[in-house]
């Protein structure tokens, strides 16, 4: 038999073409049997309405503190973390208090379902997908509205669920506090600019001929081998034929170029460099640069140069740097916002 049509949104089957028993659909989705009839979706006139200690006030009280010394607990450690966090932060005790605070909001909240909300189970069966009539929408309008009000009847245990809430949650922002300086502040500049000398890490200052054709060398703006997004590589490509790009003229000291060190990716230090191939590579997730062609990415995941430092050599035939990156160091992110 060919179906020629679909069911109708009120559930009727019975149109012309139709034969529920052909329908794959009715028998796999849904496990039942096509000739039974649909449970309902809200079984009326169940007594759902009742909890744990519904006929006990007092036990229903006792509940009622248990609950709230859990949430005490759980706004005391918020406090501690809070304390903790402001005189210096101690990773172990941090962690605790968050073991606590989560533990105790948890069992506060285990226990007011167990307790002092209904505890009858309905299962509702899907049906067919489609509109539920008058009456069973009706019915779940009621049986919703009954699970709401052993909520609304409970002032205090929803007062202080607000007060652990707003302690609690204050308290976890603080790692985003931890998270450091936001991008555009700082870490767009670095310890770079005009007249600054090229040091080792030793702070020993480098003149060109200290890196030997195809050498490679980290190096630091002088007094400043601490600052970690000022780390630039010093690489002597010799003879090698190598783009210059606009606005780049004069950057480089014959074959000595230097760019950050720092990976456009995820600002991993980029020190893998392949001499044979004139390569940097990122040992991260192998980002590689092509250093003859401005440090541009060749493969992986970075989809930005790496920014080139202006070179000069000052009248004690030191190298220095003419000016700072004139671009952000470090992952791509920085130029998205
Ligand atoms: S951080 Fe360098 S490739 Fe990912």
């Amino acid at each position: 038999m060919t179906t020629t049509d679909r069911p109708t949104a009120s559930g009727d089957h019975s149109y012309a073409g139709y034969d529920e028993d052909d329908d794959p659909k009715v028998k796999l989705h849904y496990g039942i049997d096509p000739h039974d009839p649909w449970p309902d979706d809200v079984p009326r006139g169940q007594d759902d309405s009742r909890w744990r200690f519904q006929d006990n006030p007092r036990l229903a009280r006792r509940a009622e503190l248990k609950i709230a010394f859990c949430w005490t607990l759980t706004m005391l450690s918020g406090i501690a973390l809070a304390i903790v966090y402001c005189v210096g932060g101690q990773p172990q005790v941090e962690g605790t208090m968050l073991f606590v605070g989560f533990v105790g909001l948890g069992v506060g909240l285990i226990l007011w379902a167990r307790d002092l909300l209904p505890g009858t189970e309905v299962t509702a069966s899907r049906g067919t997908h489609n509109i539920s009539d008058a009456a069973k929408r009706e019915a779940a309008v009621e049986a919703f509205n009954r699970t709401v009000d052993p909520i609304a009847r409970r002032p205090f245990l929803l007062r202080m669920l607000g007060l652990v809430g707003g302690v609690f949650g204050v308290a976890a922002l603080f790692p985003i506090a931890s998270l450091g300086d936001r991008p555009h502040r700082t870490l767009y500049k670095t310890a770079w600019g005009p007249g600054v000398r090229l040091v080792d890490q030793d702070n020993n200052p480098l003149k060109p001929a200290d890196i030997a054709v195809n050498g490679i060398l980290t190096v630091f703006p002088e007094n400043n081998i601490e600052s970690p997004q000022s780390s630039t590589v010093l690489i002597n490509l010799g003879d090698a034929p190598f783009d210059v790009r606009p606005g780049t003229v004069g950057w480089n000291i014959g074959g000595l170029v230097a760019f950050s060190k720092i990976c456009t990716h995820a600002g991993c230090p980029v020190g893998l460099y392949n001499a044979q191939t004139h390569q940097l590579v990122c040992p991260c997730h192998q980002s590689t640069f092509d250093v003859l062609k401005g440090c541009n990415p060749v493969f992986g995941p970075a989809s930005r140069s790496l920014p080139q430092l202006p070179l000069a050599v000052n009248n004690a035939g030191y190298l220095i740097s003419s000016e700072g990156y004139q671009q952000p160091v470090g992952p791509g992110f920085w130029n998205r916002a």
